[in-house]
């Protein structure tokens, strides 16, 4: 059932002023960069490093973070497998919505299985969409542990929690692989910012 029936929706386009417009007129090409990985992993801190690098640069960016969307936008869902389906489809529609608007857009959510990289990519459109694999054992996230959560699910204190009874699946072939157990910050920032430069480009 769709609540909202389709039939009786007619959504505009046309009139409003169009993307390339709003890129002319920011000098830039909308892009979503799409960082998933772990609870601990460091999406959340190279998106706002690359962000802030970008914005240095003059580019208008907008990042999307887990526990702020999930704080109000998504603040009804939960952890289970179709709340976490949920969870992306709206965030990939408001990342698109973003896009469109010619903003540069960094989202940072788990995004445990393929399906769901998919389910983004395809709502985003293929050509707008870059998925970045931030990737950390759960062991290095754990020791991390930067919010304290890995202590509570050892506690017992967290259900349902990514890499221990819920599931993360790692990407049979990433676009582009950021190792951060392996590499600083820093390396880690050059890596994307290499990446994401000719795809931002106007
Ligand atoms: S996703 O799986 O639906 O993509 P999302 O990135 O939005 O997850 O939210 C993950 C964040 O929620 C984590 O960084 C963590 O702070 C918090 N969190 C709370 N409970 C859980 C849980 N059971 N599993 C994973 N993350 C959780």
């Amino acid at each position: 059932m769709n609540p909202s029936q389709p039939e009786h929706l007619y959504p505009q386009f046309e009139r409003m002023l169009s993307r390339q417009e709003r890129e002319t007129r920011l000098g830039q090409r909308s892009h979503v960069f799409w960082l998933y990985g772990l609870s601990g992993s460091g999406k959340s801190t190279l998106a706002v490093a690359l962000e802030k690098s970008l914005f240095a640069q003059g580019r208008i960016v907008q990042v999307l973070d887990g526990d702020n969307i999930r704080t109000g936008l998504n603040s009804n869902l939960g952890f289970s497998d179709e709340d976490r389906t949920e969870n992306i489809r709206r965030i990939a529609h408001v990342a698109k919505l973003y896009a469109q608007s010619g903003l540069i857009v960094i989202t940072s959510f788990i995004t445990p299985r393929e399906d769901l990289r998919q389910l983004a990519r395809e709502i985003i459109g293929p050509e707008d969409f870059s998925g970045v694999y931030v990737k950390a054992s759960f062991e290095a996230c754990a020791a991390r542990d930067p919010k304290g959560l890995y202590a509570k699910v050892k506690a017992g204190q967290v259900k349902q929690f990514t890499g221990k009874d819920s599931g993360f699946e790692e990407p049979a072939a990433p676009e582009l692989l950021i190792d951060t157990e392996r590499e600083s910050i820093e390396q880690s920032l050059e890596h994307l910012l290499a990446y994401a430069t000719p795809k931002i480009v106007r």
